[in-house]
């Protein structure tokens, strides 16, 4: 494996590498930042929860760097395939926008406050005939779950706790109780036991087995509560008017 070293931007101190498979990634680990020990557990849980969804995310692979262990999501270059920032103009130009209900009602689940204008990543892809693929891609999850500087035993703290929604366009394009309301029953038609095994395959070096426990109780809880959540704080989606979902 081949670390280039830190990309020197954000807080998880995430490195640019070539792994094994001679794939190039960003890679996250405990060791990186150690006041962050949960950021590559915390990536791992979220990107799984997302799959079981099938909300867009970057490929991703567990990385062995001796006796480290690093997530490393699929490198992707900046300006050439993706956008540095997002922004209210990139936005409306996503092909699928229309993900802004799964995208708000995924960060109420995962208790994401990091949703920022580099962390919703809008992709350019050539697609042949001169047309290009823009398309949004939820990205950084290291902050959402177990918050800096707390561990799991502190999740029930927050367990009823509404996330911000830093991104202004994206809360404004939810306009569709309806479509909202669908969103939230995705997520509470999810098992027991497909959190569960999520949780379960994050490796030991991120999360002990009795931490694993204390995250999947609070994704179920949340889970439970979601309509709860969001109707109790549905003034802050503009379009909805107070409308409860
Ligand atoms: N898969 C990727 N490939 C290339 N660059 C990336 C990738 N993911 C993120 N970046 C860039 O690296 C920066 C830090 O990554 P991010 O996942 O946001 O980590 P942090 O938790 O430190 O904020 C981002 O702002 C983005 O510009
Ligand atoms: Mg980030």
């Amino acid at each position: 494996m081949d670390d280039f070293g830190p990309v020197g931007e954000g807080a998880s101190m995430a490195h640019y590498v070539r792994a094994e498979n001679g794939s190039e990634y960003l890679a996250k680990s405990p060791s990186f930042n150690p006041g962050l020990p949960y950021v590559a557990a915390n990536e791992f849980i979220a990107v799984g929860l997302a799959s079981i969804v099938v909300l867009p995310v970057l490929d991703y692979k567990i990385i062995e760097n001796g006796a480290d262990l690093w997530f490393g999501s699929s490198w992707i270059e900046k300006n050439k395939s993706f956008y540095p920032a997002l922004s209210k103009e990139l936005f409306a130009r996503a092909g699928n926008k229309s993900r802004c209900y799964d995208i708000a009602t995924f960060d109420y689940w995962i208790y994401n406050t990091d949703r920022h204008v580099h962390n919703l990543l809008l992709r350019k892809q050539a697609t042949g005939g001169g047309v290009v693929a823009e398309l949004l891609v939820l990205n950084d999850h290291s902050h959402a779950l177990i918050q800096a500087g707390t561990s799991p035993a502190d999740m029930t703290n927050y367990v009823g706790e509404i996330p911000a929604l830093h991104l202004d366009f994206l809360r404004e394009a939810v306009t569709s109780a309806s479509s909202l309301s669908a969103s939230v029953e995705l997520i509470q038609g999810i098992p027991d036991e497909k959190i569960r095994s999520v949780c379960r395959s994050t490796p030991q070096e991120w999360l002990k087995d009795k931490e694993t426990v204390l995250v999947e109780q609070f994704l179920c809880t949340r889970r439970d509560n979601l309509r709860k959540l969001i109707n109790d704080s549905i003034v802050v989606l503009p379009a909805l008017k107070g409308k409860k979902i």
